[in-house]
């Protein structure tokens, strides 16, 4: 097919002069003037105010914990951000560095866009799955509308009419009328499509990019498992030519990219830009006014600096800027990618040691892999999972979360690795084909299912190795929304909870102590057959399991190692006919929903910081609260 040269780009470029802030969700914001940018340190719990015609930072200004979505509210000088382990929005005047307003909102606040006038604002809220409206001046939410399965991804209409979300798992696109509250059309993709984290609209042309990865998890290699995606829906309804995906590594020739993160399209429509923060690179290219082609690479990728996480044009089309969070920095680029400058925002939060390992656990980049296809965090991302069971070969594996994770040792469903620093292995196996890992020396090599990391001690050998434990050990998690208030459960889930320890049921023989597991290094490990392994032809480790913890398990399906549980009702229901996991048989409808409320209340009260299990590599806790 011929692409269409000049007429189509014409018309629309004359429709999309006027910019507006806060259009799609992002990390960062530039304000309609486009003197001044904001952008979220989101593992710092800070803003930081950029004056791009002095090129400095102004101020940092704390507003709270994991800011994930910043807006400029009509002109400025005030911003909105979502707080997602906080529920709740904050206001924020970017000229005295106060904080004007709090609000509070559903559970888990990600994406956030407002009207050009700053009247309204729209957040996504991600484990709950609706979008909530803001009224900016009253300081409250006016309305909760459902979208979708865990949605992150937001962007509203040139015209204001609707809203666009995706979620992250799926990648689904749904548009939602804001006139009515209802979801009034959707874009599926493929099956395999996965963390879709932001959304953003062409300013004339109807239609909405996606920037996300697949997850191909009947395949266990290096160079098969993840792909780096962008997505293209055409939003008028009844199109045949609906959806499109661009494979980003094929779009760059033989030149791999990874974990396409965020995207920006110029405010005069005319140049697309797409950042990945798996290889530290970006793409920029000419958007193609043709329903096919789409976008076109102008040269090669660029490679940019330390995962970037964010990416802005200036509202004149002539700059863009990129945020590299493990560079705690804004750089600023000429629109062909020409290097102007770096500005620091922030200064690195946790240790040095933390740091290292966050990068590591975030790169596609030697030495984690040669192939540079696949990054921990394609699969854990910002040490979360990614909703997939993958077929390992030694059985179905569900990916887990790594909520509490310095005190639930050992490792893996079937505990056959002991300190996180065992991930050499992984880094040596066809998933990442890292050569030599991190350690570089000789470790006891592994023949079939034997295990052997249990054996071989990996601490304390390599920097790297140690860093990157410290950052899997060292995650924040909140406490659960489905609580009346730290400490305090609902009635039901009260209930739910005499229900849990009480002996006829028998959950807490296992599911023990604070951190709701009796994992524990002390060997022999306690492994538990409670019925499950029946469900996985392929298991070849054995049918005991691991107890998981069953911290933040409200937000982690699906359940059980090789995710056959869709639901928590079905752990207790469907798949536990035999009573071998707890009994649960004699439990009547009302109890069984008590007992599932409780298990969404966890966890109600934080958890210790310290228990008998807790490992030495981890970011220490500080004395303060
Ligand atoms: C292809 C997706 C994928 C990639 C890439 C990946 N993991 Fe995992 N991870 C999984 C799955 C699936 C499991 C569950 C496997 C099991 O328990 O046997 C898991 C489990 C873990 C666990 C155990 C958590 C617990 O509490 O038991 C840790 C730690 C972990 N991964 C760290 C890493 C690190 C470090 C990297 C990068 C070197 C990495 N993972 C790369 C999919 C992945
Ligand atoms: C004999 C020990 C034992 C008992 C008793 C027990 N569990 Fe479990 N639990 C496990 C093990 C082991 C697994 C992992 C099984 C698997 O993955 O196939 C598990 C998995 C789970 C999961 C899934 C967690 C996830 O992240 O996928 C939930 C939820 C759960 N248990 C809740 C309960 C409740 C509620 C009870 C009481 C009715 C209970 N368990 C009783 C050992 C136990």
């Amino acid at each position: 097919m011929l692409r269409n040269t000049g007429i189509g780009i014409l018309t629309f470029l004359i429709a999309s002069s006027i910019s507006s802030a806060g259009t799609s969700n992002s990390l960062m914001d530039i304000a309609p003037a486009g003197k001044s940018l904001v952008v979220c340190n989101n593992d710092n719990g800070t803003i930081t105010l950029v004056d791009l015609v002095k090129k400095v930072a102004v101020r940092e200004i704390k507003v709270g914990k994991k800011p994930e979505g910043v807006t400029w509210i009509g002109d400025g000088p005030r911003v909105a951000v979502t707080l997602y382990h906080e529920s709740k929005i904050v206001i924020v005047n970017t000229a005295t560095g106060k904080i004007e307003k709090s609000i509070p909102t559903p559970a888990e606040p990600y994406g956030i866009v407002t009207d050009a006038k700053g009247m309204h604002a729209w957040v996504s809220h991600e484990y709950p799955g609706v979008v909530s409206e803001i009224d900016l001046q009253a300081g409250n939410v006016v309305r909760e509308i459902p979208a979708g399965s865990m949605p992150r991804g937001i962007a509203i209409a040139p015209d204001g009419k609707r809203v666009y979300v995706s979620e992250f798992y799926t990648g689904i696109l749904h548009a939602i009328d804001l006139a009515s509250g209802k979801t009034v059309d959707s874009w599926k993709g493929h099956s395999t499509d996965n963390l879709a984290r932001q959304v953003l609209l062409h300013p004339s042309r109807p239609k909405a990019y996606l920037p996300h990865i697949r997850s191909m998890v009947k395949v266990n290699d290096g160079s098969g498992s993840i792909f780096p995606q962008v997505s293209i829906c055409d939003l008028k309804p009844g199109k045949e030519r609906r959806r499109t995906s661009f494979g980003m590594d094929t779009f760059n020739g033989i030149y791999v990219v990874t974990n396409p993160w965020e995207a920006a399209i110029s405010p005069n429509g005319k140049r697309f830009y797409v950042i990945y923060a798996g290889t530290n690179d970006m793409n920029y290219c000419d958007v193609i006014d043709d329903d096919y082609k789409e976008i076109e690479r102008v040269g090669n990728a660029v490679r940019i600096g330390q995962n970037p996480r964010a990416v802005r044009v200036s509202p004149d089309s002539k700059n863009v800027y990129i945020y590299h969070a493990m560079y705690f920095s804004v750089s600023i680029y000429n629109a062909n990618m020409g290097f102007v400058k770096a500005i620091k925002t922030c200064e690195p939060t946790k240790t040095p040691e933390w740091v290292r390992g966050k990068i590591l656990f975030n790169t596609a980049n030697p030495p984690m892999s040669s192939r540079r296809w696949i990054a921990c965090s394609s699969c854990h991302p910002d040490g979360g999972h990614d909703a997939r069971v993958w077929q390992q070969a030694e059985g179905l594996r569900k990916t887990t979360a790594f909520v509490g994770m310095a005190h639930t040792h050992p490792l893996h469903w079937s505990a056959d690795r002991d300190e996180v620093q065992d991930f050499e292995y992984t880094l040596r196996s066809r998933l990442m084909q890292s050569f030599g890992g991190l350690l570089k020396t000789k470790i006891k090599q592994k023949i079939g299912f034997h295990k052997v990391e249990l054996e071989e001690k990996t601490s304390g050998r390599s920097k790297d190795l140690d860093a990157l434990a410290i950052y899997s050990n060292s995650l924040d998690f909140p406490l659960s929304p489905h609580i009346v208030a730290p400490g305090k459960l609902t009635p039901a889930a009260e209930r739910g909870k005499t229900l849990f320890f009480a002996k006829e049921v028998g959950c807490a023989s296992c599911h023990s102590g604070p951190y709701y597991t009796d994992s524990s290094l002390k060997t022999p490990f306690k492994l538990h057959d409670v019925g499950t392994g029946r469900n996985d032809k392929s298991e070849r480790m054995g049918t005991k399991y691991d107890t998981p913890t069953l911290l933040g398990v409200y937000r982690t399906a699906p359940f059980l190692h090789d995710g056959s549980a869709l639901t928590l009702r079905e752990v207790l229901t469907t798949q536990n006919k035999g009573d071998k996991h707890g009994k649960t048989s004699h439990l009547q409808k009302d109890q069984v929903d008590d007992l599932l409320q409780f298990l969404k209340s966890l966890p109600y009260e934080t958890p210790p910081e310290v228990t008998g299990n807790t490992v030495e590599y981890r970011v220490q806790p500080t004395k303060k609260e």
